[in-house]
């Protein structure tokens, strides 16, 4: 049977490249993105490219718990041999987003969204392990705190507050979820993939037009797409990577994370939080399912 790969935010960047590389060697790829279009055409290029014809889609809004859920239910009923789950997808913005449940968008859409659609899939990656999880976080991780009592960055918001606050979260999480999977089959790594030319940095809203200029000036130096991919491609695949589970990696090296991110208790506090965030969530959607 196929390995069957299900990467967020594969519509573009870094995601994209990587099912391209994941579809070239015959795997089954999932491609996610919140839009049905840039899904569809990112599928159609994909068969177009590789000739393999399964390469399937599916939509959901990581800012949005509940459409975290139905994106899980859904996977775990269309693609029941998933085995590799990549949380790549990723936001950044110069505006403070708060999102319809009142959080701060990037926190959601590159923490708590990894958190939530791994506690929701992961009955499927167990019954099909040995098993793999990668969690795309970045080098800023080692610049971030968690501001635990202001989690939204209601009192202090920058773009790189709380966008190494989520890295950081990353980096955390994966070591807390490696000691809750310890035993099993199931592994989780997380990986700063270099510095890669996606053109986020144009897409996004706030950076002026010298920021501009000069990430164009630098374009030819980053890494292309392709290249970024490979070390989630590496650690998708390698055999020797086997049962390796709780490690950062820096492209294809196992490295040393921040000091920060080795603390158990801010690990485990990061959880009991994250816990009881999607428990909120739950309870919220089925009252409005009530009404
Ligand atoms: N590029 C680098 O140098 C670098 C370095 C270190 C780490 N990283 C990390 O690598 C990952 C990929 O980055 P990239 O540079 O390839 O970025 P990118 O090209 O901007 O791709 C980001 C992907 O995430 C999706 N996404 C954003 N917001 C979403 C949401 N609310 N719901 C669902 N999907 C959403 C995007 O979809 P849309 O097309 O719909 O926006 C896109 O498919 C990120 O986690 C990033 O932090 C990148």
């Amino acid at each position: 049977m196929k390995t069957s790969v299900l990467i967020t935010g594969s519509t573009s960047g870094i995601g994209q490249a990587t099912a391209l590389a994941l579809a070239q060697q015959g795997w089954q790829v999932i491609v996610h993105g919140r839009r049905e279009e840039a899904c569809e055409e990112v599928v159609a290029m994909l068969i177009r490219q590789t000739n393999n014809s399964d390469i399937h889609y599916a939509v959901a809004d990581l800012s949005d718990l509940a459409q975290v859920k139905r994106l899980a239910d859904d996977a775990a009923i269309r693609f029941p041999s998933l085995k590799v789950l990549i949380h790549n997808a990723g936001t950044f913005s110069h505006s403070r987003m708060i999102t319809e449940a009142g959080f701060e968008r990037t926190w959601v859409v590159n923490y708590l969204a990894r958190f939530a659609l791994t506690k929701h899939l992961l009955h499927v990656l167990r019954r099909n392990s040995p098993a793999r999880i990668i969690d795309v976080s970045g080098a800023y991780h080692a610049k971030g705190a968690i501001h635990f009592d202001d989690l939204s960055l209601a009192r202090e918001y920058t773009l790189y507050r709380a966008n190494n606050q989520a890295k950081l979260a990353n980096v955390l999480w994966t070591y807390a979820q490696a000691r809750a999977l310890a035993g099993t089959a199931v592994t989780v790594n997380t990986l700063h993939p270099g510095a890669v030319n996606t053109g986020s940095i144009l897409k996004s809203d706030g950076f002026s037009g010298f920021s501009k200029w000069m990430y164009r000036l630098l374009s030819p130096f980053l890494l292309t797409p392709a290249q970024g991919a490979e070390a989630l491609v590496y650690l998708a695949t390698a055999p020797e990577l086997d049962g390796l589970s709780g490690k950062y990696f820096v492209k294809r090296k196992v490295s040393k994370s921040s000091k920060a991110s080795y603390d158990v208790a801010l690990q485990d506090r990061l959880w009991a939080i994250s816990e009881q965030v999607l428990a909120a969530a739950a309870k919220q959607a089925a009252s409005d399912e009530e009404t």
